[in-house]
């Protein structure tokens, strides 16, 4: 899918980029402000998932209902958190409702500049990545791992633009999940979506999922990579990382 939308596609465009809101049932309004205030920083808000903190659909009807405050577009991909309840495909609907433009394997395309997401998966990094050996459970995982890939790469190769915003959930590299517990790198990410981005040219990559990670990495081949999770400290020194493509 591929969207056109205005004809501004020389300039610079200001992306905000925020992860892990996991709203709450029992959250009144909790980012009614602060998407007001993204709306006068930046030209697009993207959301890296673990939007609901338990993929209940009131969560989402909470967001969707702050996101009436956001008065630039609203590109998101789905976080692990979003699943938990078995409601993913309500909770999808509730916010694609409240205008968020929801990619799971898409691209679209905004004032010249293109936005492929997906959610991404574990396995972890490098040369010590999970490897499809051994027990069918361990197989179905690298599988789903490298199924995100593919599906990224097939995203990908829909995008026209010269310039292109990759949004994940999971990280594609170790460096900006540096500060989680060492042991659970392997969940936090996988290097198989790093691959996939350096066969393309990217202009920024952005996830979350970990919260403790570090703010700023690189792909291999030097795609530049943010952990925009929410607690992550950011040079805008706001909750919000402000980038500009
Ligand atoms: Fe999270
Ligand atoms: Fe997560």
């Amino acid at each position: 899918m591929t969207e056109q939308n205005g004809d501004n596609k020389g300039g610079v465009m200001k992306v905000a980029a925020l992860g892990d809101l996991h709203v709450k049932e029992d959250h009144s309004a909790p980012y009614r402000e602060l998407f007001a205030e993204i709306s006068k920083a930046a030209d697009v808000l993207v959301l890296t998932g673990d939007l609901t903190d338990l993929g209940k659909p009131k969560e989402a009807e909470i967001l969707a209902e702050d996101l009436r405050a956001c008065a630039i577009p609203v590109i998101a991909v789905l976080g692990n958190h979003d699943y938990e309840s078995g409601c993913v495909e309500e909770v999808a609907k509730i916010l694609k409702a409240g205008g968020v433009r929801l990619l799971d394997g898409q691209a679209i395309e905004l004032d010249g500049v293109g936005f492929v997401g997906v959610k991404g998966f574990i396995g972890g990094f490098g040369r010590r990545m999970l490897g499809s050996f051994g027990e069918p459970t361990i197989k179905a995982m690298v599988a789903e791992s490298m199924s995100e890939a593919l599906r990224l790469e097939n995203a990908m190769r829909t995008v026209r633009t010269k310039r292109a915003v990759v949004v994940l959930h999971y990280a594609p590299v170790p460096e900006t999940v540096e500060g989680e517990p060492l042991e659970i790198f392997p969940f936090l990410g996988s290097s198989r979506l790093a691959e996939t981005i350096d066969r393309f040219q990217v202009s920024a990559v952005v996830h979350g999922h970990a919260h403790r990670g570090k703010y700023e990495g690189r792909t291999p081949a030097g795609a530049p990579v943010y952990n925009v999770a929410m607690h992550i400290e950011k040079p805008s020194g706001r909750p919000y990382a402000l980038i500009e493509v």
